[in-house]
């Protein structure tokens, strides 16, 4: 990625990764970017890094702009390598006493993953520093979403460097939310289901917090993805939303399936809810990536989960989810458990188990079906899925 300059003195420097395609877990189809921002005034301030095996790139960027010893302020908005990978080479480059910026936590975190004793001058919620004729404001965005996260705001051109929140996984020719248009909305979605679900009530009041303070954004300026410059109103309201983990009508029927008889029985529940008029996927964990589940699962109102008794336990690919799943702390959904089995059929009461500590509401008990399902087994998914179909379309 080229640097770009995406306001006056103000350059969007960081690096493309075209080729990542798991990042701790969350499939990342399209790659990701890791952007950081040069702000040239009287001061010359960099705001974040990139993961430390761009940082040529990084490097390269900011000399097609001005000497990188030229930077007076090093700011770290977040500790994560994706974004701290660089500092190392980068203070190295500009000088290992050029202060260092942080939030308070970040002055905790930083040098639990850097041994140079850097320069760091630990800020707080409010805190200003003037680079000349422009000033940047800190905010600190503690869980949003590490201890350390927070907010830079070029007051002046009231841009936000917003770390990783309103990000997405998204690597390609467009650099703008008007270049790419609505069909950046299933990244950030996505982004948003993966990361910052579980600290949902953080956000509400971060918004709340912007909105009493009277912030006004031009721009804001993620660490992943594109820039929102033609409605950054547009991304805000969509946390807003998603926040609310108001569920839609929808449902997901989420499997694994050993000799096909628990993903029959999965069809035969999706039916009976589809028969409601409610929208439902059947999603198989063999084909279905579990961070692609979790993103439909966002907003579902119904989470049925199936597998076949394996050791007499679930199948891997179903633990796996449900342990993702818990660890993000969906709110507001009913659930119901199912699967096929052979002697014992355990799967169906520990996906229950495992639904019930997330708070679900149970909508009926366990269903196994020993072996194959035959007609009447299958009708009697059917009708559960009737059930839990007209208890998505009455809320
Ligand atoms: Fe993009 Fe939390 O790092």
């Amino acid at each position: 990625m080229k640097p770009l300059e995406i306001s006056k003195g103000i350059y969007s420097v960081g690096v493309v990764d075209w080729n990542i395609r798991n990042f701790h877990g969350y499939s990342t189809d399209m790659g990701t970017t890791y952007n950081a921002y040069l702000i040239i005034d009287e001061k010359v301030a960099l705001i974040d890094t990139v993961k430390s095996g761009f940082v040529d790139q990084l490097i390269d960027n900011i000399s097609q702009i001005i000497d990188p010893q030229k930077i007076d302020f090093m700011i770290s908005n977040h500790t994560e390598m994706d974004h701290s990978g660089g500092l190392p080479r980068i203070l190295h480059k500009i000088g290992e006493d050029k202060p260092l910026y942080c939030s308070k936590m970040g002055l905790k975190n930083l040098p639990n993953h850097f041994s140079q004793k850097w320069n760091y001058q630990a800020v707080q919620s409010g805190d200003e520093l003037s680079l000349g004729e422009r000033t940047l404001t800190f905010l600190e965005t503690r869980m949003l979403h590490w201890p350390d996260s927070m907010f830079t705001y070029l007051k002046e051109d009231k841009i936000l460097f917003s770390s990783d929140a309103f990000g997405q996984h998204y690597a390609g020719p467009e650099k703008f939310d008007d270049e790419i248009g609505d069909a950046i909305m299933p990244h950030a979605k996505k982004y948003f289901a993966n990361i910052l679900l579980l600290y949902t009530a953080n956000i509400l009041k971060l918004v709340e917090t912007v909105t009493t303070m009277g912030l006004e954004f031009n721009m804001i300026c993620p660490d992943h993805g594109i820039i929102w410059r033609k409605d950054p109103g547009k991304i805000i309201e969509a946390y807003v939303k998603w926040s609310e983990q108001t569920p839609h009508k929808k449902a997901i029927v989420v499997y694994d399936s050993m000799w096909h008889s628990t993903e029959k029985m999965a069809e035969a529940i999706a039916e009976g809810i589809s028969e409601q008029g409610v929208q439902v996927v059947p999603m198989s964990l063999q084909h279905w990536h579990r961070s692609d589940v979790m993103t439909e699962a966002m907003d579902a109102k119904a989470i049925v989960v199936g597998s076949s008794t394996l050791n007499n336990n679930m199948l891997p690919t179903v633990i796996d989810f449900l342990t993702y799943m818990k660890g993000l702390k969906p709110k507001n959904k009913i659930g119901a458990s199912f699967g096929s089995y052979g002697w014992s059929g355990e799967s169906a009461a520990h996906i229950e188990k495992e639904l019930q500590a997330m708070k679900f509401e149970i909508i009926s008990p366990p269903m196994k079906i020993q072996y194959v399902p035959d007609s009447n087994g299958l009708k009697e998914c059917y009708e559960l899925g009737k059930t839990i179909g007209m208890k998505v379309a009455s809320e």
